[in-house]
């Protein structure tokens, strides 16, 4: 393909985004368009965006912004707004975006190709949020394996852990959440093509696998396809992949299955995102969870009786409409009882599309950041609490980096040594001290110090 120029890809929001970028890069690379870090090189630019909180909305606009401006300079610019707010505005986008040249929806990617070159050829304008099942392409089409691994890499991203997504859409319909109406129905991919996909990967040098999708509990479910336990299975198998991390989990749908195998298969990592949002069961029925937290306490008793020495993070939004103190404190008492690794956690932000946009007993924005506040200092106790537990273990890591900042007890005597970090299977970021580890290693280290966000250790060994 002719080089046509360079193109800028800003991702905004969550795993899956990523995961689209890269095709979107692809894409790109196939119209003839290379990636580029500097957006002042850029003859595309694209910002892949996010709408589940009003803040990432918000960014993504401004960021597109300040395109309007440099296009008056540079009027062959091609200003791309794509993803779930695209999604989302369709052409309402171009009243606060009136130089959009494509509004690409999340259904849409497949054809961006295609649009490009009708910009190109001078057509203006282009709006693509059709997510009828007639016209449906996949961004799963868009093969990896056509193009040159590295050039399509998202540029920040690390070439050891890759994630694949395996399905898309949600029908679950929680009450706060506006992806049911961005990302259109549940549909899971077939088990042959993520396999496919995960041996190119594989083969390119990946050791790590992050299965995606909203719900990967129910993988396979509507189409009668194998289930998540089974696919895992399958990944198991595959040469050269060292670990596989999956997100996200429904605790409705967790299935003793697959505590199973994340017990029993060697490569599924010891870890679990299993986002509970609340604690409170009113709250959780008004979300529309379908569990209760009797059920959520049971889930995790399961997993932890299998799995002794499991991870487990959660999501929690708090300040969901009608949340009293009272349903609050009940947030704050499964913190308590749970004693999650980390987690993360939001004020509710009302979205036009999702239902509970409607409801009346909205929260006061001030209340809604000092609930946020007192159950971030809460865990912050247990994260590091856990982390110091942690003292004295020998994890197993999957070597990712070097560290950007030296750790305090790397003296005089380590100075030839590079300090390196990764992640243990249980999650968790270590730094530790090496004269031999390089990305892609497994290195087992003996923790020696812990901190709320990381731990520090030696090797005892490099193992492969
Ligand atoms: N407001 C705040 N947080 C939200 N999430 C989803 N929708 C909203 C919203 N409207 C959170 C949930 C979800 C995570 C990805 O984002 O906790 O698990
Ligand atoms: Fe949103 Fe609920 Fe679906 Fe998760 S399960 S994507 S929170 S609707």
């Amino acid at each position: 393909m002719k080089f046509k120029g360079y193109a800028y890809i800003n991702t905004i929001g969550c795993q899956m985004n990523v995961y689209d970028s890269e095709k979107l890069a692809i894409i790109l690379k196939s119209t003839g368009y290379e990636q580029t870090k500097d957006v002042d090189k850029a003859d595309v630019v694209v910002c892949n965006t996010c709408s589940i909180r009003h803040k990432a909305e918000e960014k993504a606009f401004s960021f597109l912004g300040r395109f309007a401006k440099i296009k008056k300079r540079k009027p062959h610019m091609i200003i791309v707004m794509a993803g779930c707010v695209a999604q989302q505005e369709g052409k309402k986008a171009f009243k606060r975006a009136p130089h959009l040249d494509i509004i690409l929806g999340t259904q849409a990617f497949a054809r961006f190709g295609k649009y490009i070159d009708a910009v190109l050829s001078g057509k203006n304008r282009i709006v693509d949020i059709d997510d009828s099942d007639k016209i449906y392409e996949t961004i799963f089409d868009v093969s990896r394996s056509n193009s040159s691994e590295h050039d399509t890499l998202p540029l920040k991203e690390n070439k050891i852990s890759r994630f694949v997504t395996i399905m898309q859409g949600c029908e679950n319909f929680c009450t706060y959440c506006v992806v049911p109406y961005v990302r259109g129905k549940e549909r899971s991919r077939e088990p042959e093509s993520i396999v496919k996909e995960i041996l190119t990967l594989a083969r390119s040098g990946v050791k790590e696998i992050n299965l995606l999708g909203q719900n990967v509990n129910s993988y396979g479910q509507k189409e009668g396809q194998i289930s998540f336990a089974k696919l895992l299975e399958q990944v198991n198998q595959i040469q050269g992949i060292e670990r596989i991390r999956f997100a996200t989990s429904h605790p409705k749908d967790l299935s003793m299955d697959l505590i199973y195998a994340i017990k029993d298969l060697d490569k599924v990592c010891n870890h679990l995102h299993l986002p509970v949002q609340s604690g409170s069961n009113t709250i959780l029925k008004k979300m529309n969870r379908g569990y209760s937290i009797q059920t959520y306490i049971k889930r995790i008793y399961d997993l932890k009786q299998q799995c002794p020495d499991i991870g487990i993070s959660t999501d929690i939004i708090v300040g969901f409409p009608y949340e009293t103190k009272d349903d609050f404190k009940d947030t704050m008492n499964l913190l308590h009882e749970i004693r999650f690794d980390s987690i993360f956690a939001f004020a509710y932000s009302d979205r036009s599309s999702a239902p509970a946009a409607k409801f009346s007993n909205q929260i006061d924005e001030k209340e809604k950041l000092d609930r946020l506040n007192k159950l971030l200092e809460l865990q912050e106790q247990y994260t590091k609490q856990k982390n110091l537990s942690l003292i004295g273990k020998t994890l197993e890591i999957l070597v990712e980096g070097k560290s950007a900042k030296k750790h305090k007890g790397f003296d005089k005597s380590q100075n030839n040594l590079e300090q390196m970090s990764g992640r243990s299977a249980c999650n968790k970021i270590v730094h530790f001290p090496s004269e031999h580890a390089k990305i892609g290693d497994l290195s087992n280290i003996q923790i020696k110090n812990a901190y709320t966000h990381s731990l520090w250790g030696y090797p005892t060994g490099v193992l492969n």
